[in-house]
C-alpha cells in the first residue's frame, strides 16, 4: 500500500461479508483507504470491490479469535506507515441454542474469543497508538442484543453488552484526548449472521431484517459526527431500543425467548399461517382510515370539536394496532381476538361520534364519515379474528 498518499487509512475487521463488508464501502466512498481483515477467502473478493471504489486497499486474512491473529493485523497496521485514521471493531459471531443441551462449549468459547477477547486485544494496540497521536475515531459494533438477556442465545448477548460497556467505558475515559468512541447497535440483520450462528429456525432468524447497508451508513455517519451511539437501521429497532431502557430484565428475558428459540419460526407459522391477500388489504385499509381520520378533517376544514374526536378514534386504533396487529412477541401475548373485541370497542366511537357531534348536516363531514365506515366494515369482512387453535 503506497505511503505517500494524503487519503486517510481506515481499518475494518469482519469485512468480508454482511455489516462488516458495507462499513468498508462507506469509508472507501469517502476517500479512505483501508485495511481490511477476516478469516477466509472471500476477503479478496471484498478487497477487489472496495479498491473499484478507489481505495487502496491491503486485505489481512487473519483468525481474530486467537493472539497471533491480532498480532498479525496489528504488525500490518504498523507496517502500512501512515497513521490510523479510524477503526471500525466489527468482527463478531454468534452462537443460538439452548445453553444446558443445545450448542456446543467450543463454539460458545469461539465468540467469547473472538467478540471479547479479540476485540479487547485489537482495541488495546489502536487506543494507544491514537492517544499517542492525540486523534482517531473508533467504532465499536455492538448490538441492540447488549440490552437484553439472550434466552437462547446467552453468551452472544452477554459478549455484545460487554462490547457495548465497554465502548460507553472508553469513551468516558478518551474525552479529553481528541479520540472518539461511537457503538453501532444493530437489530437483526440480512447478513450471513443467523445461518452461522445456526439461528435461521428461529423468529428472529427467520423474520424481517434490516440491509446491512442502511446499518452501515447510519453506524458510518455516527463515528463521522463522533456520537455516543447509533441504534440502526429500521423503524422497529429503534423502538426496540427504545424499549429496552424501559423493560426490567426478566421481561426482556422472556421477550427474548420468544425471538431466538429453536425451532420457533416453524411455530409461529402453524399458529399464524400467512393470509397474505386478505392481510395486505387490511394493511392498507388500516392505513386509508387512519390518512381519513387524521388528515380528512383538516382538509375539509371542520371545526375543532370534529377534528379532535377524529383524531382521538384514529390515536385509539393506531395504539391498538401497533400493540396487537405488528410486533411479532406482543402478536404472541395478545390473541388477535382480543385485538379483535379492542377494534371493535372503538367502533361506536366511529359510528357515534359524528352524528352526536352534529358533524353529519355538513355534506363534506357527511361523505368522510360515510367512507370512515364502509373502510371499518369491509375491515371486518377481510379479518378473521378468531385465534387458529394451538398446535
Ligand atoms: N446480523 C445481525 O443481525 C447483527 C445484529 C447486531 C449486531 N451484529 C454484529 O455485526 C457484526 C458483523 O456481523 P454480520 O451480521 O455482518 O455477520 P457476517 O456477515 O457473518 O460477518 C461477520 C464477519 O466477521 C468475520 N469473522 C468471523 N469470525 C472471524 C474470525 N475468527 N477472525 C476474523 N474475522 C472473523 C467474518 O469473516 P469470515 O467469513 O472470513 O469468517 C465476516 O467478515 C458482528 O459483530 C455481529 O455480532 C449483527
Amino acid at each position: 500500500m503506497a505511503t505517500t498518499t494524503s487519503r486517510p487509512l481506515a481499518v475494518v475487521t469482519g469485512a468480508s461479508s454482511g455489516i462488516g463488508r458495507e462499513l468498508a464501502k462507506q469509508f472507501a466512498s469517502n476517500d479512505f483507504d483501508l485495511i481490511i481483515a477476516a478469516e477466509d477467502g472471500e476477503l479478496q473478493s471484498a478487497a477487489r470491490e472496495l479498491e473499484q471504489l478507489g481505495a487502496a486497499v491491503d486485505a489481512v486474512q487473519v483468525d481474530l479469535s486467537t493472539e497471533a491473529g491480532v498480532d498479525e493485523l496489528h504488525r500490518r497496521m504498523t507496517a502500512a506507515g501512515r497513521p490510523v485514521a479510524a477503526v471500525a471493531l466489527n468482527a463478531g459471531v454468534g452462537a443460538g441454542g439452548e445453553f444446558a443441551n443445545g450448542t456446543d462449549l467450543e463454539d460458545e468459547l469461539r465468540v467469547v474469543d473472538l467478540n471479547v477477547r479479540g476485540t479487547v486485544h485489537l482495541a488495546k494496540h489502536v487506543v494507544r497508538d491514537m492517544v499517542e497521536r492525540g486523534e482517531g475515531r473508533i467504532l465499536l459494533t455492538s448490538s441492540i442484543a447488549s440490552t437484553m438477556p439472550g434466552t437462547f442465545q446467552a453468551v452472544y448477548n452477554a459478549s455484545k453488552s460487554f462490547v457495548q460497556s465497554f465502548a460507553l467505558a472508553l469513551r468516558a475515559e478518551l474525552k479529553d484526548t481528541g479520540v472518539t468512541v461511537t457503538s453501532l447497535m444493530p437489530g437483526p440483520t440480512e447478513t450471513e449472521f443467523f445461518e452461522r450462528a445456526d439461528m435461521t429456525d428461529t423468529p428472529v432468524g427467520a423474520g424481517p431484517q434490516d440491509d446491512p447497508a442502511d446499518v452501515a451508513r447510519d453506524g458510518f455517519e455516527a463515528l463521522m459526527a463522533g456520537k455516543e451511539r447509533v441504534v440502526s437501521a429500521s423503524m422497529t429497532t429503534k423502538m426496540q431500543g427504545r424499549m429496552s431502557r424501559l423493560l426490567p430484565d426478566a421481561a426482556k428475558a422472556r421477550a427474548h425467548a420468544l425471538m431466538a428459540k429453536p425451532g420457533g419460526a416453524e411455530q409461529l407459522k402453524r399458529k399464524f399461517p400467512p393470509q397474505p391477500i386478505k392481510a395486505t388489504a387490511h394493511g392498507v385499509i388500516d392505513y386509508g382510515f387512519f390518512a381519513l381520520m387524521t388528515a380528512g378533517p383538516v382538509l375539509l376544514k371542520l371545526n375543532p370539536r370534529i377534528r379532535n374526536i377524529s383524531w382521538a378514534v384514529a390515536a385509539t386504533q393506531g395504539t391498538i394496532n401497533a400493540l396487537t396487529d405488528h410486533p411479532v412477541a406482543l402478536k404472541r401475548l395478545i390473541p388477535m381476538r382480543i385485538h379483535g373485541w379492542l377494534e371493535l370497542a372503538s367502533a361506536p366511537a366511529v359510528i357515534a361520534l359524528p352524528p352526536l357531534a352534529g358533524a353529519v348536516g355538513d355534506r363534506r363531514a357527511r361523505t368522510a364519515w360515510l367512507t370512515a365506515l364502509t373502510l371499518l366494515a369491509t375491515n371486518y369482512t377481510l379479518t378473521d379474528y378468531e385465534a387458529p387453535a394451538d398446535s
